[in-house]
């Protein structure tokens, strides 16, 4: 039977009939219904309207009332690290005693140090991993993610890890979209031996990948201290060779090139971004990548600066928000605590914030129109919040306020008491 979900709240609908990824004055609008209501069916909105409207045309529908709480899409996070053994909660102490990351990386920790782990977990530990932790992406209103591997830099373990994405998607009420990231390191065993790291990346786990069918994108650590802006050409090239989109850890420390190098090949995004050229900034504007802000991590590894978020937005770039979720820089699921940092660091208003974490951030992995919106046609993913309007989200910090979560029109998170 249909369902129909309706309020009398504001809704931010996204609805906006802007298409492709959203600029500063796109973001603006937020697809604002004072009340509003959507028609489900097989778990997709099929149709839109006011409350009174498509309850007189839809007379035999399931209905459900949402109250006078704010609702929005359910969240889309473009970036996380989910697939991971064991934490390290002792290199964020080192950090604080000013050990540098990545000193700590060189020295063999970071991860490096998560390689280790997770190469002694099985698939199936992996899997019961992977999927606790998708719970408390719902709980935080994220219904959506993209997922990496790139904590196993093996064939074997890199392999692992995608198909415990692509298990724990099947299963479970989150939406994983996989990403290959096999090129996060340079393993232990391949020190001395860089280029033959790289020649089983390209010769052995990438066509592997493709056959399997494991990743939609491929995403390189392009840093100083980890792959060079050709290496990395090297591989992604080869991985768009192979029918895969291409995404890239960007200018995150040093300003290498890594966002012209997402220009030059038209990746869906280029993340990080701390040190981007102004030149990468418009090569990226020009090329149409949308370029991930994480501004979680440029705080938790007490970064002296942070991605140009302003800078972005005044010159025309749609960015989008992402956790960075991973157990080193960013052990957080929560992009509602990522949109308050995008409004203090970039002087995002609360819809731009939400336009980047459910509009764009769909557009950077391939989901244009499908999540992040309430549009027609879209997954019926949204978020009830226990909260009076949009500007509250943002505001609040350090607590949840998701009240309930539907996903592809059932109800997957409901918070005790509300
Ligand atoms: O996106 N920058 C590279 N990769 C992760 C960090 C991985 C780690 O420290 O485990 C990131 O921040
Ligand atoms: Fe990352």
């Amino acid at each position: 039977m249909p369902k129909i979900f309706h309020g009398n709240g504001p809704w931010a609908t996204l609805d906006t009939g802007i298409a492709g990824p959203r600029d500063a004055s796109a973001l603006l609008d937020a697809g604002f219904r004072d009340g509003w209501a959507i028609l489900v069916e097989d778990g997709i909105i099929v149709e839109s309207d006011t409350p009174d409207v498509l309850r007189a045309r839809h007379p035999d529908s399931e209905t459900t009332d949402l109250g006078d709480s704010l609702v929005t899409p359910g969240l889309v996070d473009p970036h996380t690290h989910p697939v991971f053994t064991g934490t390290r909660e002792d290199e964020f102490e080192m950090r604080n005693q000013g050990h540098d990351y990545v000193a700590i990386a060189k020295a063999g920790g970071g991860i490096r140090n998560s390689a280790r782990r997770l190469r002694a977990s099985s698939e199936d530990e992996l899997v019961a991993d992977l999927r606790a932790r998708c719970d408390g992406f719902l709980a935080l209103g994220t219904t959506t993610i993209e997922a990496k591997s790139g904590y196993g830099l093996s064939t074997e373990s890199e392999l692992a890890s995608l198909r415990a994405i692509r298990r724990v998607d099947a299963d479970h009420p989150l939406d994983l979209v996989p990403t290959f990231l096999g090129a996060h390191e340079i393993p232990d065993e391949y020190r001395e031996d860089r280029e033959g790291y790289i020649a089983l990346l390209i010769d052995e786990m990438l066509p592997r990948v493709a056959e399997e069918n494991l990743a939609e994108a491929c995403d390189v650590f392009c840093e100083e201290h980890v792959f060079t802006v050709d290496e990395s050409r090297r591989i992604l090239g080869r991985a768009r060779a192979l029918g895969m989109k291409v995404k890239l850890h960007a200018d995150e420390i040093r300003p290498l090139g890594g966002a012209e190098l997402a220009a030059e090949l038209g990746a869906l995004s280029a993340d990080h971004l701390v040190a981007v050229s102004d030149e990468g900034l418009d090569r990226m504007r020009e090329s149409g990548v949308v370029p991930i802000l994480l501004p979680a991590t440029s705080l938790y590894l007490n970064l002296a600066s942070d991605a140009p978020g302003k800078k972005m937005l005044d010159r025309g770039l749609a960015p989008a928000l992402a956790t960075d979720f991973n157990p080193g820089s960013s052990p957080t699921r929560s992009l509602p605590l990522v949109m308050t940092f995008a409004c203090l660091k970039y002087g995002m208003t609360a819809a731009q914030a939400l336009g980047a974490a459910t509009w764009n951030a769909a557009c950077a992995i391939g989901r244009e129109g499908k999540v992040g919106t309430l549009a027609d046609g879209a997954l019926a993913d949204l978020v009830v919040w226990d909260l009076p309007n949009l500007r509250s989200l943002p505001y609040r910090f350090g607590e949840s306020f998701v009240s309930r979560v539907l996903k592809r029109g059932e109800w997957c998170f409901e918070r005790a008491g509300a």
